[in-house]
C-alpha cells in the first residue's frame, strides 16, 4: 500500500499539523522529509495545545514511529529541547526516530542567517533567522555536518573545523562570540549526540519496512508550494522543496511509494515574510481574517500578511504536487464576509492577463489579481459535521474551488480544535488501513 503525502499548498500557515494529527492515527508511520525548525504547527488536543517545531505531530500517538528524514535540517537544541518538553507533559516519545543523514544546524548558521539578512536590508526575505538556509547551502557545498558525525568527537571536531574555515570573514564580526568557539560547539554537540542516539536510525529503512509490509506511511511536509526553493517566489522562498516529489528524496523512497497527495490550503491566503502576494488585503477585510484567524505565526511571533483565496496559485500547486485531494482550512474565519473574491487570473499593469501562474518575477510582483465574486455566508460554522449542513454560499465556495482546480476536497476546517472538520467523502480510515 502506497504512502499519503501532505503538503502545503500555499506560502505555509496552512494547518497540515492537524490533517497529519488526524490522519495519523491510522498510518504506521509519519515522516517528515525537509525544512527544520523554521516550521512551527499547532495542534489542540483535549483543550491542551501543543507547538510542534521538528518532531511530527504523530508523536501524540503513543509508540507511532515518527521519523525525521534525511532531508530535514535539524537544530539539536531545539530538538532536545522539545522532546523535552514533551516527556515533562507525559507524552511517549520513544516512537521517535532521526536520520543518522539528517544536516545539523550549528550556531554559526543561525548567526549568518541573522547576519545575511541584515546586510540584505529592505531587500530582506524575511526569514525565520533560525540559520535553514546558511545549513541547506552547506549541505550543497558539502560542508555539512550530519547527525551521525554527533557520533564521533574526531570527525565532528574535524568536521566542524573545515565548515567554519571558509565562513571565517562572514563571522567576523561575531568572532568573540562563545558561540564560536570550536572547543565548546564540539563539545555541546557531543552532548547532544549522547542524548539523541537512541533515537538515531536508518529512516528510509523504516520506510521501506513498513511499506513493504502493505502499511501506509505518511510524509508530513513543511512550509508551502509557494515558498519551495525551485518553484515558488524565488528568491522569497525558503530553501529546500516542500512540494510532494521531495518526500522521495527526503524520505528515500521512490516516486511509486506516494498514492496519494494531499494539499492542504487555507479558505484564503495568509503569507510570512517578503514576497509577491497579488491577493493580499491591507484594508479591514485583512484585519478581519488576521484576528478571527488568529494569523501570527508559530515559531516568530510575527503577523501573517491575509488576503483572498488565490486560484491561480492554488492551481499551480495542484499541478506540481499531482495533488489527488485538497484540505481546505478555516473555512469558519470567512462566516460573515457579505461577498467573497477569489482570483482567478492576474493583470499586468501594462495590460496582459495571465491564467496561469507566471513564471517571471517582475511579472507576479507588479501583477494584480482579477476576482470572481462569490456571495458570503453567515453563522457559526463551527459544530458542522457534514457538507449537507453547511450554508448554501459555503457549499456554493468549496464547489467553485474544486471544479476550478479539478482537485476533490477531501477535508474542510471549521474550527481550531481536533473534532472541528467535516470529511466530505469517505473517511479514509477505509483506504489508509494496512492491507
Ligand atoms: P527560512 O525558511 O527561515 O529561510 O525563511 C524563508 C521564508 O520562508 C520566509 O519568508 C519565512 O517567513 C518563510 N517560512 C519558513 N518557514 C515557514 C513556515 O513554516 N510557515 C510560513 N512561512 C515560513
Amino acid at each position: 500500500m502506497p504512502g499519503i503525502a501532505i503538503v502545503g499548498a500555499q506560502w505555509g500557515d496552512e494547518g497540515k499539523g492537524k490533517v497529519t494529527d488526524l490522519l495519523a492515527e491510522q498510518v504506521e508511520m509519519v515522516v517528515r522529509f525537509q525544512g527544520g525548525n523554521n516550521a512551527g504547527h499547532t495542534i489542540v488536543r483535549d483543550g491542551e495545545v501543543f507547538k510542534f517545531h521538528l518532531v511530527p505531530s504523530g508523536i501524540l500517538y503513543p509508540g507511532k514511529t515518527c521519523a525525521i528524514g534525511n532531508g530535514v535540517v535539524v537544530d539539536p537544541r531545539v530538538l532536545t529541547e522539545e522532546l523535552d518538553g514533551l516527556r515533562r507533559r507525559g507524552v511517549d516519545t520513544s516512537g521517535l526516530r532521526l536520520s543518522a543523514n539528517a544536516h545539523l544546524i550549528m550556531p554559526y548558521h543561525v548567526l549568518l542567517d541573522t547576519a545575511g539578512e541584515a546586510k540584505l536590508g529592505k531587500l530582506e526575505i524575511g526569514t525565520t533567522r533560525r540559520g535553514i538556509g546558511p545549513c541547506y547551502a552547506d549541505k550543497a557545498a558539502r560542508l555539512g555536518i550530519r547527525v551521525q558525525d554527533m557520533l564521533d568527537e574526531k570527525i565532528l571536531r574535524k568536521k566542524i573545523m573545515a565548515a567554519m574555515e571558509p565562513k571565517r570573514p562572514a563571522l567576523r564580526d561575531f568572532a568573540k562570540s562563545p558561540e564560536l568557539d570550536l572547543h565548546a560547539i564540539t563539545e555541546e554537540y557531543l552532548t547532544h549526540g549522547h542524548r539523541l542516539e537512541p533515537h538515531i536510525a536508518d529512516t528510509a529503512h523504516l520506510c521501506w519496512d513498513a511499506l513493504g509490509a502493505g502499511r501506509t506511511v505518511l510524509f508530513e511536509g513543511a512550509q508551502g508550494t509557494l515558498l519551495d526553493l525551485d518553484h515558488g517566489t524565488y528568491p522569497f522562498v525558503t530553501s529546500s522543496n516542500p512540494v510532494a516529489g521531495a518526500a522521495c528524496v527526503g524520505a528515500g523512497v521512490g516516486p511509486r511509494d506516494i498514492g496519494e497527495v494531499w494539499g492542504v490550503a487555507k479558505a484564503y491566503t495568509t503569507r510570512v515574510g517578503a514576497g509577491p502576494f497579488p491577493t493580499e488585503l491591507e484594508d479591514g477585510i485583512g484585519r478581519v481574517l488576521r484576528e478571527r484567524g488568529s494569523e501570527v505565526g508559530t515559531t516568530t511571533g510575527r503577523d501573517r500578511r491575509c488576503g483572498w483565496l488565490d486560484l491561480v496559485a492554488l492551481r499551480y500547486a495542484a499541478r506540481l504536487n499531482g495533488m489527488t485531494g485538497l484540505v481546505l482550512t478555516k473555512l469558519d474565519v470567512l462566516s460573515g464576509i457579505e461577498t467573497l473574491r477569489v482570483a482567478v487570473g492576474y493583470r499586468h499593469p501594462e495590460g496582459a492577463r495571465f491564467d496561469e501562474f507566471p513564471y517571471h518575477q517582475s511579472i507576479l510582483h507588479t501583477a494584480e489579481a482579477e476576482y470572481e465574486e462569490l456571495p458570503g455566508f453567515e453563522g457559526d460554522i463551527g459544530g458542522v459535521r457534514r457538507e449537507q449542513d453547511l450554508p448554501k454560499e459555503a457549499r456554493e465556495y468549496i464547489e467553485y474551488i474544486a471544479d476550478h482546480l479539478g482537485v476533490p476536497v477531501q477535508l474542510i476546517g471549521v474550527g481550531p480544535g481536533r473534532d472541528q472538520v467535516i470529511w466530505t467523502g469517505e473517511q479514509p480510515s477505509l483506504s489508509l488501513r494496512a492491507a
